[in-house]
């Protein structure tokens, strides 16, 4: 049961099973991709903590980079139109790439995101995702490593904002109307 905090938050995921379950991401991750070099691609700005926390738990060789795309504007649904503000520095022909991404909600962003980036020949293309809204899914997207599926409710917190604010919390939380 979610922990109703004040007005407009309620913790769902607390600090600590957050770091629980990334320590788990990354135990698949690497028993995944042995000694495989991995490309951690994080999607501003959401990403920001998951891919720091989750990259200081893999021993595995890995570099960074960043993408940002946009569907969502300032508010509180999709706007369905994806627009890629950030495109990558490397070019990533003949690397493993490990998508990070905060949330996947209707799936739009990362469906584009996957096709733009398989015609770029990347030797092997996976997401890890922290969250995951099924309910919410309208564009059906593979996701290999999936953290926490929660309901389909608006969060904020650990990375994740509405209109810039809460990313900041260390905890996820769902962020009430009013
Ligand atoms: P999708 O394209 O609908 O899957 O949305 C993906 C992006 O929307 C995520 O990377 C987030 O930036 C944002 N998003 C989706 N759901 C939420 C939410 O509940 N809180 C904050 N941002 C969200």
């Amino acid at each position: 049961m979610p922990v109703k905090l004040n007005e407009s938050l309620s913790i769902l995921i607390s600090a600590e099973e957050i770091q629980e379950k990334i320590k788990e991401l990354s135990q698949k991750i690497e028993a995944d991709y042995g000694d495989e070099p991995i490309l951690l691609l994080g999607v501003l700005k959401g990403s920001l903590h998951f891919i720091s926390d989750l990259g200081r738990l893999l021993s595995s060789q890995t570099t960074v980079d960043f993408v940002q795309v946009s569907s969502y504007g300032s508010g509180k649904s999709s706007t369905g139109v994806v627009q890629i503000r950030k495109d990558l520095d490397v070019n990533i022909e003949g690397l493993n790439v490990l998508i990070v991404e905060d949330i996947v909600d209707t799936g739009t962003t990362l469906s584009h995101l996957r096709e733009l980036l398989g015609t770029r020949r990347p030797k092997s293309l996976k997401v890890v995702a922290l969250l995951s809204k099924p309910e919410a899914r309208k564009h059906q997207t593979q996701v290999e490593y999936v953290g926490f599926e929660i309901p389909n409710e608006f969060v904020v917190g650990y990375g994740l904002d509405y209109g810039e604010r809460f990313r900041n919390l260390p905890y996820i939380a769902i962020l009430h109307e009013g």
